[in-house]
């Protein structure tokens, strides 16, 4: 073995990049839960890529054929459903953990200097994750598929004067047609993935160039040993590794239950209008898109002028970009900033959740007011965090992570 790998090492890099990344990073050790979820996020993109290309074996992206070819997957493919029902729970998994990932990102700060990049590569992921979820979801060529991207691709009609130009170019067509399968099933298997795994391999770069931040924000290269080990570090392999097989397997659970026993969610994550074939004459009577896309959805249907929805739902997603200027406390977690911070977190989860609920209702009057008061809570929490945190009344924050 020693032999094999000295013939590699003297050609490629190998054992360099092992130390380099895993055996020789030394990462705080006071990692919790809420660091389980890059990793998690590694392995759904790795489930979603090889699902991903079994399905592409099976399924024609042709507006005559594409619904009866998942049809034909889920019942005469061996093992097509397993396979079909893998990429959509891998979909909703993919959301919930980088939901979550983000929300650690929030907590404990690590958007902060030295980090903003990290946090800017993340959000272009999460940016590629939504297109590539949207273009996916085309692609079965239900009803809710055929709809939903009628109204998303629609809204680009709201742009003054390039508008109308704008959606006949990403339609390729006047309607939505088998132009537009096409070329939204040739971005979701080769252009965006090829993307998003370049992002994220710049985000991991951007991570080790810095070092992870943890949950004390404590910046652990600041206490080294005579050697130049962080005096808080412990080395990634084999200590997280191994922490992180643990996740695997715990997360591995919640998936197969989900994807063995509710696939469908119960209409939350395949749709119940999607088992239908798409008909361009007959409009679905409740047109909602999946539950990862609705908090932005109802901050749109919330502003009455379809333009300036537009705007408000762009710049609920842009915003985040700028966390890392918009928070001017220089203390990181959560753990050590003021009750203001707290409760203005706080506020800013409920209402992200509220929002993603009030957009799967029927719009009545009530659920609009409602709306238009969360997305006020949901831009209020980078207000508020812009003026406060500027003199923030901070607790001490500890020298070494206290865990
Ligand atoms: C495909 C999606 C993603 C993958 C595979 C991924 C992967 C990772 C991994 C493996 C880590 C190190 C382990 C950890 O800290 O949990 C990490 C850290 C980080 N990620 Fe992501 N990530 C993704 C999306 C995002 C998104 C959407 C954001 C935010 C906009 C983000 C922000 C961060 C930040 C700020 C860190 C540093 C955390 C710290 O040191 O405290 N990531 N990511």
């Amino acid at each position: 073995m020693g032999k094999i790998i000295g013939w590699i090492d003297d050609r490629f890099p190998l054992m360099k990049m092992w130390n380099e990344h895993l055996a020789e990073y030394y990462a705080p050790k006071n990692f919790n839960f809420w660091y389980y979820f890059g990793s998690l996020a590694l392995l759904v993109l790795v489930i979603q890529i090889v699902s991903g290309i079994f399905l592409a074996m099976h399924y024609k992206p042709d507006a005559e054929l594409a619904f009866a070819s998942v049809e034909y997957i889920m019942r005469d493919v061996p093992y097509g459903w397993l396979i079909r029902y893998i990429h959509s729970t891998g979909a909703t998994a993919f959301f919930v953990v980088v939901y979550l990932h983000m929300l650690r990102g929030l907590m404990y700060g690590s958007y902060k200097k030295p980090r903003e990049l990290i946090w800017l590569f993340g959000m272009f992921i999460y940016l590629c994750l939504m297109a590539e979820a949207f273009m996916g979801y085309l692609l079965p060529w239900g009803q809710m598929s055929y709809w939903g991207a009628q109204v998303i691709i629609s809204l680009f009609g709201a742009i003054p004067v390039i508008g109308d130009d704008l959606t006949l170019w990403i339609r390729g067509d006047f309607v939505i047609s088998d132009a537009t399968l096409n070329r939204f099933y040739s971005l979701h298997i080769v252009a965006l993935p090829l993307v998003l795994i370049f992002l994220v391999i710049a985000h991991i770069l951007a991570l080790h160039e810095v070092g992870s931040n943890n949950p004390d924000g404590v910046e652990i290269k600041k206490n080294k040993d005579a050697n130049g080990i962080p005096l808080d570090g412990i080395p990634f392999h084999p200590y997280y590794t191994v922490k992180d097989i643990v996740g695997v397997a715990v997360f591995l659970f919640f998936f197969a239950t989900v994807m063995f026993y509710f696939p469908d969610g119960g209409g939350y994550l395949l749709e119940h209008a999607n088992f239908v074939a798409s008909d361009p004459l007959k409009t679905p009577e409740h047109i909602v898109p999946v539950w990862y896309f609705t908090p932005f959805y109802a901050i749109l249907r919330a502003v009455p002028d379809k333009l300036l929805g537009v705007g408000a739902m762009g710049a609920a997603i842009i915003l985040l970009f700028f966390m890392p200027w918009i928070d001017r406390c220089k203390v990181k977690s959560i753990r050590y900033r003021s009750i203001i911070y707290k409760i203005n977190l706080g506020v800013f989860i409920v209402s992200f959740v509220v929002l993603g609920w009030l957009a799967m209702q029927h719009v009545t009057t009530t659920i609009t007011l409602l709306s238009q008061l969360f997305s006020i809570l949901y831009f209020g929490f980078f207000i508020v965090l812009y003026i406060t945190s500027k003199n923030e009344q901070t607790k001490p924050v500890p020298d070494r992570v206290t865990e």
